[in-house]
């Protein structure tokens, strides 16, 4: 439920590239303006611990149901595998992670060293 009726809720997208950018796991997060909670939500899903406040009662209560769901649901819209992507670009997404389910081991057996010569260099 990353979306809520909050007028000026920022992406979580958004927001993790900050919390990335200036924490480490188990950090403390402070948002003194929480609205939806988009913030301790995000810092939740990253490892961070976090502190907020929040004028409103009704933000403060939405903001306090996407906390209790950043519990179970890690995932963060257009992140994953410590990867931002680009928007519309889920096709490029299940692309990756099918290639990387599939990949086998390659192994090399009696591999020729390539020997370099003098032939190319100018
Ligand atoms: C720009 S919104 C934050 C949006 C938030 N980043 C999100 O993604 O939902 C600012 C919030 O700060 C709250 N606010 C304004 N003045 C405040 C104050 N003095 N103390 C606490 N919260 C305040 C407002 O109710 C509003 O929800």
């Amino acid at each position: 439920m990353e979306n809520t009726d909050h007028p000026t809720q920022k992406p979580e997208k958004l927001i993790a590239k900050l919390v990335l950018a200036s924490s480490h796991p188990q950090d403390l997060v402070f948002d003194p303006f929480l609205g939806s909670g988009t913030t301790a939500a995000v810092a939740r899903k990253l490892n961070r611990h976090f502190f907020g406040i929040e004028l409103d009662e009704y933000y403060a209560c939405l903001a306090a149901k996407r906390i209790d769901l950043a519990s179970r649901d890690k995932t963060i819209q257009g992140h994953a595998d410590g990867v931002f992507w680009e928007r519309n670009t889920l096709s490029l997404q299940s692309r990756k992670q099918e290639a990387s389910e599939s990949a086998q081991p390659v192994l090399f057996e009696g591999c020729i060293p390539y020997k370099t010569t003098n032939k190319h260099k100018r």
